[in-house]
């Protein structure tokens, strides 16, 4: 069901904004101002696209789920600690939350086409392309 695979990628979009949010916050180390004024620039894009993923289920004539409770059952994305974090751990969690949001988009795009649905296939490939900018990117700054 595309509408429930579009909650469940909703719910992982909250998560990963909290915990851009909260890395933002506890970011620590020589990198600070850097890292921190960067991951506020990907909570905001993340929250643009929390937006438009529940408008988009509502267009569709589906539910968007709207509690935290909602999104802390079904999420897929495993929530930062209450403590500092260096660059390492922040930018290797985000890797690995991109790969599970990618494969959300992936899925969703696979089943709206096959259902003719082309706004949401579309809407998926804004995505995916974040998501594969913002990993080479990173990939490109962890390297030693
Ligand atoms: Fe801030």
């Amino acid at each position: 069901m595309i509408n429930n695979d579009l909650n469940l990628f909703l719910s992982n979009l909250n998560v990963f904004y909290r915990k851009l949010q909260n890395y933002h916050w506890n970011i620590k180390g020589a990198d600070f101002f850097t890292i921190h004024a960067k991951l506020e620039e990907y909570y905001d894009d993340i929250n643009e696209q929390i937006d438009e993923v529940a408008e988009h289920i509502l267009m569709l004539g589906g539910q968007p789920l709207g509690t935290l409770k909602d999104y802390l059952d079904t999420t897929q994305i495993k929530e930062a600690q209450n403590q500092k974090v260096c660059t390492e751990t922040v930018f290797n969690e985000i890797l690995k939350d991109l790969k599970t949001l990618s494969e959300n988009a992936t899925k969703i795009k696979e089943e709206a086409d096959n259902e003719n649905k082309y706004t949401t296939s579309s809407l998926m490939d804004e995505y995916l392309e974040d998501y594969s900018k913002k990993t080479w990117m990173i990939t490109q700054m962890l390297m030693k």
